[in-house]
């Protein structure tokens, strides 16, 4: 038996080392490191690029057709199509991800100690460490949520934990990574070994449920109810967590099956039950919700958002990371987009697939409000509309009916209806017998393939 030679791989830019046996999928490894794979790793996304540093790893079909030549040449390839060849330092795309969060001013009683809040998403995760006295954020601490190499979207995560029997996997790395995001936290703000008062986490149902180590199997069919939809409290020690103060750790309540206590965070952060008027609150996460209420209810409905916008079923659609495009607009005429990190763009993410198709049906509106102010000869040029051509406006509908469609009303309220035909009407061809036109054929300087016909015919 021959023994594989091993390789060490580095990964920029937390300058994580691995060792691997040559031959071993990059995609197995990454997925150790919580990277994410969009499109299962079949080589259809790009989500999955990363860049080699040094090292070599070969370029296969999906590559080539998926990643241009200048983007081969500068070291890009698709992770989920190499395999370990050499040493090898590769810088992860992912890991530019512009992780959102801001320290907007919220209401809070002031109280001694240091606090934590972490949001638990299912693509994201993002922890805050608060000075509770004056509720000033100290630090920020951002992370891809580990458990993303198990599936993106909350359903392929409940098959794994469900089917593939790895909830406690799942359990178990999240709650090492949030353990180690709070260390982080202490570590930016400089108080190391500072006591922490408390943690507070939320997030959408199934992670509360596998944070919790709650058994996600009724999350799996109707009525998706959850198992246990309240606030459980654990200490750091139980979570694992060498924390000075041994805080307690608190995963505020669901508020149904798919509708968790990230929600329940943006209601009171947004302050819905206090609006008489109807008011709504969007969060267009990977899992989606929408509430809509005042202070006398609120309704709520939940979907997989994430997937569905910027994952696998988008050839170019990508998370709102580094090259997304994040909103296109028309401006003059012109499409004009915004790229998150201002660089070169990679792909579209949700809102800029939204704002996309805003943009190109403005444009096409703007374009059909031009060309119906252009005059008749204009539009219906022989060149357009004559031997063998056809209205540049109608191409549409002479592809659905291969033969013509009817033109938009034209100067004097006729409607015009446009064949393709390769003669003019005088020399027609066999299928327009002469007794099929209704209104007669008309042949003149604009073409000789439209004739009037009576509206409504
Ligand atoms: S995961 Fe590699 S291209 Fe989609």
């Amino acid at each position: 038996m021959t023994l594989r030679p091993y390789h060490q791989i580095i990964l920029c830019p937390t300058r994580v080392e691995l060792r691997a046996a040559e031959g071993t999928p990059l995609r197995d490894l990454l997925f150790e490191q919580g990277v994410e794979f969009p499109c299962g790793g079949q080589g259809r996304c790009r989500g999955c690029r990363v860049r080699v540093l040094a090292g070599k790893a070969e370029v296969n079909r999906a590559q080539q057709e998926r990643l241009s030549a200048a983007e081969i040449a500068q070291g890009w390839r698709l992770a989920c199509q190499c395999t370990v060849e050499s040493d090898l330092e590769i810088e992860l795309r992912q890991w530019d991800a512009a992780i959102l969060v801001d320290d907007t001013p919220f209401a809070f009683r002031p109280r001694p100690g240091l606090g934590v809040a972490v949001d638990l998403g299912t693509t994201t995760l993002v922890a805050q460490l608060l000075d509770l006295t004056t509720g000033k954020v100290l630090a920020v601490s951002t992370a891809l949520n580990a458990q993303a190499r198990y599936g993106a979207d909350v359903m392929s995560r409940l098959h794994f934990a469900v089917l593939g029997g790895g909830q406690q996997q799942l359990e178990s790395l999240i709650r090492r990574q949030i353990g180690a995001l709070v260390e982080q936290l202490l570590f930016a703000a400089g108080k190391q070994g500072a006591e922490i008062a408390d943690v507070v986490v939320v997030g959408n149902t199934v992670m509360h449920h596998f944070f919790c180590g709650i058994a996600a199997e009724p999350l799996t069919h109707y009525p998706f109810e959850p198992a246990e939809d309240g606030m459980k409290t654990f200490t750091a020690g139980e979570l694992g967590w060498k924390l000075a103060g041994e805080p307690k750790v608190r995963f505020l309540p669901c508020l149904g099956g798919f509708v968790g206590s990230d929600v329940l965070a943006g209601i009171l952060a947004a302050k819905l039950t206090e609006h008489d008027d109807l008011v709504g609150l969007v969060d267009l996460g990977t899992n989606g919700e929408i509430v809509i209420g005042n202070r006398e209810g609120l309704l709520c409905a939940s979907t997989a958002a994430g997937p569905a916008f910027e994952g696998a079923k988008i050839s170019m659609g990508m998370r709102a990371s580094t090259g997304a495009i994040s909103q296109v607009s028309v401006d003059h005429g012109a499409l004009r987009c915004r790229i998150i990190g201002d660089g070169s763009p990679c792909g579209l993410c949700g809102s800029g697939l939204v704002d996309a198709v805003g943009a190109f049906r403005a444009r096409r509106e703007q374009l059909d409000a031009l060309a119906a102010r252009r005059p008749y000869p204009e539009r219906h040029s022989r060149a357009a509309v004559g031997q063998g051509g056809d209205c540049g406006g109608n191409k549409a509908a002479d592809r659905e009916e291969g033969r013509g469609g009817t033109h938009p009303p034209l100067p004097g309220g006729r409607v015009w209806q446009l064949y393709r035909s390769q003669q003019c009407p005088e020399h027609r061809l066999d299928r327009f017998s002469a007794g099929e036109g209704r209104g007669g054929w008309q042949h003149g300087a604009a073409g000789c393939k439209a004739r009037p016909v009576q509206p409504g015919c």
